[in-house]
């Protein structure tokens, strides 16, 4: 399925409320477009026609882990990754990811990281389609943030299992492939 009408751009708070009809999470979403205003990540939304099919956060801050910031200095960290269920398994994600590796190889970066829920199968998946490799230095211990509808957040101790691409590498590999 051809994904050529796929916009993906930086959010603006005129996006809200379509994020907001998409996914929910108002108090996520606000606190993300402020921290972006504050030059400290980049919030992108894919449309689809107009519709929003999808959104990611990518944080450009020191890492709230310190191993993980150790590990990965000045990586930058994808974060909430999302599609909307109905346009799922049609290479959204994969837009989105292609996307925001394209941009952070422009701008000279060498690696991108994530964290990975271990109980997410289809994430763990789809990240190792794309390339991604799992860090073996065991998995993190971390606070996951559930957005409730009451517009409350509740903190949560969880275990994340480390993913991440070498963009270099992944950029030379392709070009080596495309020799005759
Ligand atoms: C993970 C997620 C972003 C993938 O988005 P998507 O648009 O469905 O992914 P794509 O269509 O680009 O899939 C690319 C490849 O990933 C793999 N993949 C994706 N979804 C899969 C599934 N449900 N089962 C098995 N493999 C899957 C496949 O290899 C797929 O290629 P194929 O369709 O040609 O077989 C989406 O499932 C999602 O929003 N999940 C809920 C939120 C989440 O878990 N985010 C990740 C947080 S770390």
């Amino acid at each position: 399925m051809s994904t050529n009408d796929i916009g993906i751009d930086p959010a603006t708070p005129g996006d809200l409320p379509d994020l907001l009809r998409a996914f929910g999470q108002e108090t996520y979403f606000r606190r993300q477009l402020t921290r972006q205003a504050e030059a400290r990540g980049v919030l992108l939304v894919a449309r689809q026609s107009t519709r929003v099919v999808g959104d990611v956060y990518l944080w450009l801050e020191p890492k709230e882990e310190p191993e993980l910031e150790e590990a990965f200095p000045g990586v930058p960290l994808i974060t909430h990754l999302e599609v909307v269920p109905d346009r799922r398994r049609r290479g959204i994600g994969s837009a989105i990811m292609g996307h925001i590796e394209s941009r952070l190889t422009e701008r000279g970066c060498k690696q991108v990281v994530l964290g990975l829920d271990p109980a997410n199968a289809i994430a763990r998946r789809f990240y190792e389609t794309l390339g991604y490799l799992e860090w073996t230095q065991g998995a993190l211990q971390t606070t996951k943030e559930i957005f409730l509808s009451s517009g409350g957040v509740r903190r949560e101790e969880e275990v994340c299992h480390v993913f991440y691409k070498d963009l270099v590498s992944a950029r030379l590999s392709v070009h080596a492939g495309d020799r005759p």
